[in-house]
């Protein structure tokens, strides 16, 4: 163990794993971070098990050359294609001493923990939804639960174009929540990165006491609590932590809207390519 730097790693196919990293940060600002945006390969959302499969483990092969002992991945295309394979097949074999969280069962225990949820929704990129990770994950926690899932492949581009709050996306998300609403769905999970940018527009159409879980808070209190649980991980908080971000693609335009993402300056980023 005493090889590994004191370094959490964060991946995502792109920015929005930021609005995850952002939620982090706050909560726990005293790690050392590494993010890893594969932007030159975004969107994961459209691509094939084995694309999303290949390029997660590039993604993680490169942040535990970083030093990294625990990636948390971000994104939830990757986590819902890419996760269980790495911890399962992967992991063992080349990196017996490193884990990888996704953020699928973090949010499956917000929803199975409260029990006057009976039916979800979950929506997502077509991956995501397609995998049914969602739902197999809630169903192993609470059988009972009636899962109603959806893609809604049109949210990422809209929201990447600063396009949150325009009466276009209020009118296409406001198809996509309609047979939703008619499967009467007490609870929605965010099953994407980008989506908590449409938090406020999502409760505005389906009435307050839709329960909509903050994927961000819920992943920094789970990682702070998996932290706690595992000191093995030799991952400590110090005195000047580091921020370090990478991407695949034009660092110019990452920093542009990263910073919309994380909601703080990016300081020290650089491009790097993550293929063998
Ligand atoms: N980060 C992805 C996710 O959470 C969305 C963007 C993409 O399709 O790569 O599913």
């Amino acid at each position: 163990m005493s090889k590994l730097a004191n370094k959490i790693g964060f991946f995502d196919s792109g920015l929005g794993g930021l609005t995850i990293l952002k939620d982090v940060l706050d909560r726990q600002p005293n790690y050392n971070y590494v993010y890893l945006g594969d932007n030159a390969r975004v969107p994961y959302g459209e691509k094939s098990p084995e694309t999303i499969y290949n390029y997660t483990r590039e993604a993680a092969d490169f942040l535990f050359a970083a030093g990294c002992n625990l990636i948390i991945i971000a994104c939830n295309t990757a986590s819902a294609q890419a996760l269980h394979r790495l911890q399962q097949e992967y992991l063992p074999q080349h990196y017996p001493e490193r884990r990888i969280l996704g953020v699928i069962r973090p949010l499956a225990e917000a929803i199975a923990n409260d029990k006057n949820i009976k039916t979800v929704g979950v929506i997502g990129t077509k991956a995501t939804i397609g995998s049914r990770a969602y739902e197999i994950e809630l169903h192993k926690l609470n059988p009972e639960l009636k899962v109603e899932q959806l893609a809604t492949p049109l949210l990422v581009p809209l929201i990447e174009e600063g396009w949150a709050d325009k009466p276009e996306t209020k009118m296409i998300l406001k198809k996509y929540l309609r047979p939703l609403k008619n499967k009467k769905i007490t609870a929605l999970i965010l099953g994407c990165t980008h989506y908590p940018f449409l938090y406020p527009l999502i409760k505005r159409l389906s009435g307050q006491r839709l329960i909509v879980p903050p994927p961000g808070a819920i992943v920094a209190a789970s990682l702070e609590n998996y932290l706690a649980r595992h000191p093995e991980l030799n991952l400590r908080p110090v005195e000047k932590p580091e921020y370090l971000y990478y991407t695949t693609d034009d660092p110019k335009l990452f920093r542009v809207l990263g910073e919309k993402f994380l909601k703080q300056a990016i300081t020290k980023l650089e491009k790097v390519k993550i293929t063998p």
